[in-house]
């Protein structure tokens, strides 16, 4: 990797940090030219920050409970992630709603992964929902943020099919697998400068993406076709 320019990232989270654990383990073995330049916890018990701890990546905690509204801790939690100077900011399980200032402040530059084949459950309950529903297919979306929640430009998919006797557990962690698969995957596209935001849409390769790219669980990533030609 050394020689190779790697995209500043700031990566915040909420919970455990799976799909941080997936980014960094990624970012080490050079496959994701990325260095996560910090890692930000609204909830100061998350456990994701001891993962970063354990990388080396400074942890650091802006607590929304110390602010007394969404504005002031919005601002406090922009001013924490622009000292890193990053280029990319990654929401890797950060479960508060973002406002349109701080959504504005980083358009084009912040991805989302959520667990559901957007525009399908966007919310909480993705699985039991997706159980309740009675769907076939389940799985999980990597998208630009925009001001509507979970609408944004999606980039990339993973599907998983929804077997006989899943229950929510069973089905979220199969999920779970394919978002450490997807997430760096859509991360990795950004950092060599292969995916946008423009014009409200998401570009690959120079194309606008119809739909998104879509990984079949069990299928392999690098086999898939995108708009502008193999992933
Ligand atoms: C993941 O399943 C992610 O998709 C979801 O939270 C989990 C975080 O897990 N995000 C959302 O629901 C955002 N709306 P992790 O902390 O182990 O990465």
């Amino acid at each position: 990797m050394s020689g190779r320019k790697r995209l500043p990232v700031v990566a915040l989270i909420s919970g455990r940090g799976t799909n941080l654990q997936a980014i960094i383990d990624q970012a080490r073995s050079g496959e994701l030219p990325v260095e996560i330049r910090a890692v930000i916890s609204n909830r100061p018990d998350a456990p994701g920050l001891e993962r970063a701890r354990r990388a080396g990546i400074p942890a650091e905690v802006v607590d929304h409970r110390d602010f007394p509204s969404r504005e002031a801790f919005e601002r406090a939690l922009m001013e924490a992630i622009d000292r890193h100077r990053p280029g990319l900011v990654v929401l890797a399980g950060f479960m508060r709603v973002l406002g349109p200032a701080f959504v504005a402040h980083y358009r084009g530059r912040m991805l989302n992964i959520h667990p559901s084949l957007l525009p399908q459950f966007r919310g909480l309950r993705t699985h039991e929902r997706a159980l309740e529903a009675g769907v076939r297919e389940h799985g999980a979306s990597v998208h630009f943020v925009t001001e509507e929640l979970d609408g944004g430009p999606v980039v990339v998919q993973a599907v998983v099919p929804v077997l006989p006797g899943d229950d929510p557990e069973r089905l979220a962690a199969r999920v779970l697998e394919q978002e450490h698969r997807i997430y760096p995957l859509a991360i990795r596209w950004f950092a060599e400068g292969r995916l946008a935001l423009r014009d409200g849409r998401a570009w690959l390769d120079g194309w606008p993406l119809e739909r998104p790219v879509r990984i079949v669980a069990g299928e392999a990533a690098e086999g898939q076709r995108t708009a502008g030609g193999e992933a």
